[in-house]
């Protein structure tokens, strides 16, 4: 049997999950994983918080909070919201565990006895204020390469260069604020520089001394563009350990206060969580870290990328017992309304936010997602698409289709599969009159089955989900051509035929959608009282004709996906803007943007209120007699629950005075005044400052 362990990276347990780092690093493993499962394959799927760092620390630094504090809520926050999310791992683990520090220690050690290091004392920025040294997220400057004025110490996260501070222009503390001074300290490093070549033929060529590791080819194009640049810039030394007070500490007697660098930390996260898995299943983590005959896949974001397909391979491989990574097939970053998703900016949606509104729609976020992962460039989330997407596509096509088959199924059977006459010729669901035998349209089904598992395998998952899509619409047109609401008046027979050939394909979709829309897969399952079904990918036109058999009873329809309304999108729209706004207000809509002659047809003018007096029966109206200088008018104006007639006498006001005469309650209004409402919803009168003319000109 086939072996996989895929991991998808740990995230950071300082915050909540965004769409963006599930389109990222997390659906695509998702996804890929549900598939190998369904065709038998033994996978360990592996994740857990990532609990150490700068980026922690930092945090917990700025809040005054421990570290403990943040790490434990989004743990559990994170953890949940995977959960609902349907993301399947077999393991949530977190570097927190004593299983892990031991881990990571342990192969410290092995990689310290081996004399894999070397030890060097150095000097490297400290910020006296603080009395700490600034590795890391814990300065910032210039980025040499880009020029990006906010990169940190070990990365820019503009560019994805990794760096040293020593690199920095103009390095800062991110503690004080301030330049930061050289003093020595100790570390360990990794020697990459002489990593350079093995490196350079594992991730160009596929090969590991001399042997066909991996298909070369099969790497994504933006993961061996970054490994390349960073391979022609010429590997360094990196040190691996850090002076820090939280993380794991550096089992050496002589290195008290240092701890283990987090990119040593935390992917063997991957391992010690594989472990915990292995313990709590009668597993061997072994034979899924150890094993030639297993694949390991990195699902990860662009911002991971060397630290993957570089540094971690190079800690394996000194290790000597591990088996190298078959593929990383990093995603680019999804954006979100035309700007870079950020939880600080508070510019995105966050999934706990969006799985506690909609429950029950947490597939066809899986499939808007899916449909726009950012896989060979960065990619867009819009509310607009998400409704027109799931509206054509999961509403119009693939629900349709699905409910369609089983109303009909019901009427006509009583819900009961009819039989298959397989010399029948009937429409196939390419072409109107493309009359085809029943072998043929089980093979072009086959084919289409067959494109849409290969196209996972080759991480191409937006191409398999149109691929999906297809399969409904076929079923969709093979109905529409071949009518059988209208042919079962004529030829019941044929019809039966008709019929049993869509139940089919209904049956196939609740299968194989599965790693995509894992609860809409269940839910097609229990109406088409298949629960067990397990679609077998190996034989496929077999498993087409077998998937259901004639005389199977089915449920009653229902349907799968509710269209999406504008409310919903209009209400996810203005809370992203309101939320985004440092303000805190709430969002300002403005009207339409007009023209200067648009603006030049409103004629203001300056009058005096010279009496006043409420409209009967109308609670909010006062009619006033305005003078305008060249004449008097008679305004109505829905004043009325905020002043009274007699305090408002002599009051000077800005009038419209060429709006179209209006009747209000019987009394004809020839114009309008401007008034402007206060914070506490008070209408003010919009005079001149200082009095003027009546009939003054406003422009
Ligand atoms: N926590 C880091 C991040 O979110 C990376 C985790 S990947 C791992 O960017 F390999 F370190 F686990
Ligand atoms: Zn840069």
């Amino acid at each position: 049997m086939n072996r996989y362990t895929v991991t998808s990276a740990l995230p950071y347990a300082n915050g909540p999950l965004h769409i963006g780092h599930i389109a990222g690093a997390y659906l695509p493993a998702d996804i890929f994983v549900r598939y190998l499962r369904m065709k038998g394959a033994d996978v360990a799927y592996i994740c857990g918080s990532d609990e150490h760092g700068a980026a922690i620390t930092l945090q917990a630094k700025k809040e005054g909070i421990h570290p403990k504090d943040i790490i434990d809520k989004y743990h559990e926050l994170n953890k949940q919201t995977f959960q609902q999310f349907l993301i399947s791992f077999d393991i949530y683990h977190r570097t927190s565990e004593a299983i892990h520090y031991e881990t990571a220690s342990d192969y410290f050690k092995t990689l310290y006895d081996k004399g894999v290091f070397e030890e060097k004392t150095t000097e490297q920025y400290y910020d006296e204020a603080y009395n700490q040294f600034l590795a890391d997220r814990y300065i910032k400057g210039t980025c040499p390469k880009c020029n990006n004025e906010n990169a940190y110490g070990d990365q820019c996260e503009k560019c994805g260069s990794t760096l040293s501070p020593l690199e920095l222009i103009n390095p800062v503390s991110t503690l004080s604020g301030k330049t930061p001074v050289l003093k020595t300290t100790t570390h360990w490093y990794l020697p990459l520089q002489n990593d350079t070549n093995w490196l350079k033929n594992y991730i160009n060529e596929g090969t590991v001394n001399g042997k066909t590791h991996h298909q070369a080819k099969a790497w994504k194009k933006n993961v061996l563009g970054q490994c390349n640049s960073w391979l022609n810039d010429g590997l360094r030394a990196r040190a691996i350990t850090r002076d820090l007070d939280w993380g794991i500490p550096v089992p050496l007697p002589e290195a008290a206060g240092k701890v283990l660098y987090v990119w040593l930390d935390a992917p063997i996260g991957y391992i010690s969580a594989t472990k915990q898995w292995a313990l709590d299943n009668g597993k061997n983590w072994k034979d899924y870290w150890q094993d030639e005959n297993t694949k390991l896949y990195h699902f990860i974001g662009k911002d991971n990328i060397v630290f993957h397909t570089i540094i971690f391979p190079a800690l394996l491989k000194y290790h000597g017992d591990y088996i190298l990574p078959e593929n990383v097939p990093a995603n680019e970053f999804m954006n979100l309304e035309g700007d870079k998703m950020s939880t600080s900016r508070q510019w995105s949606v966050r999934l706990d936010e969006y799985l506690k509104k909609y429950p029950n729609k947490v597939d066809e976020m899986r499939y808007v997602l899916a449909s726009n992962f950012p896989e060979t460039k960065d990619s867009e989330f819009t509310w607009k698409n998400y409704q027109d997407t799931i509206n054509n596509e999961l509403v119009a096509t693939f629900g349709n289709f699905v409910n369609r088959v089983l109303v009909l199924t019901n009427k006509y059977y009583d819900g009961v599969v009819p039989q298959i006459d397989e010399s029948i010729q009937v429409n196939s669901g390419e072409r109107l009159g493309d009359l085809q035998n029943y072998e043929t349209i089980i093979q072009s089904i086959s084919n289409k089955v067959n494109n849409y598992g290969a196209l996972i395998e080759q991480f191409k998952f937006r191409e398999a989900l149109s691929q999906l899509i297809d399969i409904a619409s076929y079923g969709n047109s093979f109905l529409q051509f071949n009518e059988p609401w209208k042919l079962v008046k004529t030829d019941a027979v044929k019809v039966e035929s008709i019929m049993n050939i869509a139940i089919k394909i209904t049956t196939v979709l609740a299968g194989i959608c599965e790693p995509y829309l894992p609860a809409t897969s269940q839910k097609m399952k229990a109406l088409l009282n298949v629960d067990n079904l397990v679609f077998n990918f190996e034989d496929l036109e077999s498993a087409i004709k077998e998937v259901v058999s004639v005389g199977h009873t089915i449920n009653k329809a229902s349907i799968l996906f509710e269209k999406i309304e504008d409310d919903m999108i209009n209400k996810e729209l203005h809370n992203l803007k309101a939320a985004s706004n440092q303000t805190g207000k709430e969002m300002i809509t403005l009207k339409e943007t007009i023209q200067y002659d648009d603006f030049a047809k409103l004629d203001f003018r300056i009058g005096t209120i010279t009496a006043a007096e409420k409209v009967p029966k109308a609670d909010k109206l006062l009619q006033l007699q305005v003078d305008m200088g060249f004449e008097t008018r008679t305004i109505v104006s829905g004043i009325a629950q905020h002043f009274e007639p007699n305090d408002i006498i002599g009051q000077q006001v800005t009038v419209v005075v060429n709006l179209a005469p209006r009747k209000l309650r019987g009394v004809e209004s020839q114009g309008m005044i401007l008034m402007a409402e206060d914070e506490n919803g008070l209408l003010v009168f919009q005079a001149p400052a200082a009095t003027v003319a009546n009939g003054s000109l406003v422009s």
